[in-house]
C-alpha cells in the first residue's frame, strides 16, 4: 500500500501550552487532527471550569477562524478539588475529562494530587457523572526505579482504585510497558489507553546508547525493547481500547538541551506520519484508522470526524526548529527523513 485515506484522526493527549508557545504550535495539530484532548498542566494549572473556558478561548483565538479544530478541555486535579467542581465540569459541554497527575510525577505536576487514593469524593463524583479520569500512571516514590514507576503505579494505585470504583471510567495515558498493556486488556470497556508515536518507535537505547539524546527524554521514560513490542501489539489489537495520544509536549530548545533537560517530545508536526510509519512496518496499515480515528471517539462517546486525511508513502524531512517568541522548539526527529506524508482533504 503506498497511499491510504482515513477518517481524520484526533489526538487524545496533547500539550499546547499558552501565550506565544500556543500560537506557534497549535497549527501543527490543527493541520492533521479534528480534535484534541488538551492537557491542563499550564503554569498555574487549569483547575476550574472558568479557567478551562478561558484557556479554550485562548486556544480558539490562536487558531484563528475556520480552523476546523476543536479543543476538548480537561481539568487538573489537585488535593483541593471538590466533588462539586467535578459536577460543574461534567455539566460544562467543553470539558471532556479530568487529569490526575501524581504530584511531582512530570512537567508542571507540582500542584497535582499527593495521594491518589485519598481523593474518594472526587472519584465518586466522576463515577456518578461518567466524566473520564485521565491518569499519568507513575508513582513518585523515590525508592522506585524510574523504569518501574508505571508498573508499580498499576499495582499500588490503579488496580485498587478501579476495584473501589466499579463505574469509574479511566484512560491510562501514554502507556509504556507490557504491564500496562496486560492491565488494560484485563479490564472491561471502562478502561482505555493512549499510546504515543515515540514509544511505539523507540526503546531506551535511542535515548542513551552512543550519547545522551535529550529530545528522546519524555515521561514516562522510554523502556526496553520487550515493552515496545507489547505496545506495538496493543496498537494494532482489535479490542478498540488503545488509541492515539501523541503527548506532543513542546519545550524551548535550551530547556531540553541542558544539563538538566526537561521531559517531553514535540511530535505534533508529523504525528500521524510517525504512526503510519509504525503501522506500515508492522504490515498493519489496515488497522491505522481504528487507532487514530475510531477508538478514541468511541471511548469518549463522540462522533467520528467527517473529514478525511490522505497518507502517501512519500518521504519528507521532519521540519527544522520553529520559533516561539524568543525561543526555538525542536520537533522530534527534526532534520531526519520519514517515510510518509499526510494531507488533510477538503470537506
Ligand atoms: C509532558 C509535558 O512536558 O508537559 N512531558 C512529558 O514528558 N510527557 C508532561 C507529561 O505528559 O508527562
Ligand atoms: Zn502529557
Amino acid at each position: 500500500m503506498s497511499e491510504l485515506t482515513i477518517r481524520q484522526p484526533d489526538d487524545w493527549h496533547l500539550h499546547l501550552r499558552d501565550g506565544t508557545m500556543l500560537e506557534s504550535v497549535v497549527g501543527f495539530s490543527a493541520r492533521q487532527c479534528g480534535r484534541a484532548i488538551i492537557m491542563p498542566n499550564l503554569v498555574p494549572p487549569v483547575t476550574s471550569v472558568t479557567e478551562a473556558r478561558a484557556y479554550r478561548d485562548r486556544i480558539l483565538a490562536a487558531l484563528g477562524p475556520d480552523s476546523g479544530f476543536t479543543p476538548l478541555m480537561t481539568l487538573y486535579l489537585t488535593d483541593r478539588t471538590t466533588a462539586t467542581e467535578i459536577e460543574q465540569a461534567a455539566a460544562e459541554p467543553h470539558i471532556h475529562a479530568v487529569k490526575l497527575y501524581p504530584a511531582g510525577a512530570t512537567t508542571n505536576s507540582e500542584n497535582g494530587v499527593t495521594d491518589p487514593l485519598a481523593i474518594e469524593p472526587v472519584l465518586g463524583a466522576l463515577e456518578r457523572t461518567g466524566l473520564p479520569l485521565l491518569v499519568h500512571g507513575e508513582v513518585v516514590d523515590p525508592t522506585v526505579d524510574i523504569f518501574d514507576r508505571e508498573a508499580v503505579f498499576i499495582e499500588r494505585v490503579l488496580a485498587p482504585m478501579l476495584e473501589r470504583h466499579p463505574d469509574l471510567r479511566v484512560v491510562m495515558e501514554h502507556i509504556t510497558t507490557a504491564q500496562a498493556v496486560a492491565f488494560v486488556r484485563s479490564q472491561g470497556e471502562r478502561l482505555g489507553a493512549t499510546i504515543t508515536a515515540h514509544h511505539l518507535m523507540f526503546n531506551r537505547n535511542a535515548m542513551l546508547a552512543g550519547g545522551i539524546r535529550p529530545h528522546y527524554y519524555c515521561l514516562p521514560i522510554l523502556k526496553r525493547e520487550k515493552h515496545r513490542e507489547a505496545l506495538l501489539e496493543a496498537a494494532i489489537d482489535p479490542s478498540g481500547r488503545f488509541f492515539m495520544g501523541t503527548d506532543s509536549a513542546p519545550h524551548p530548545k535550551g530547556a531540553k538541551e541542558s544539563a538538566c533537560g526537561c521531559a517531553g517530545a514535540f511530535t505534533a508536526p508529523v504525528a500521524v506520519e510517525l504512526y503510519a510509519q509504525v503501522f506500515d512496518q508492522l504490515g498493519a496499515l489496515d488497522r491505522l484508522e481504528a487507532f487514530t480515528s475510531l477508538n478514541g471517539p468511541r471511548f469518549y462517546g463522540l462522533p467520528v470526524n467527517e473529514r478525511r486525511l490522505k497518507l502517501e508513502r512519500r518521504p519528507q524531512v521532519v521540519p527544522e526548529p520553529i520559533t516561539a517568541g524568543n525561543d526555538h522548539v525542536v520537533p522530534f526527529l527534526s532534520g531526519e527523513s520519514i517515510d510518509w506524508t499526510a494531507s488533510l482533504l477538503d470537506e
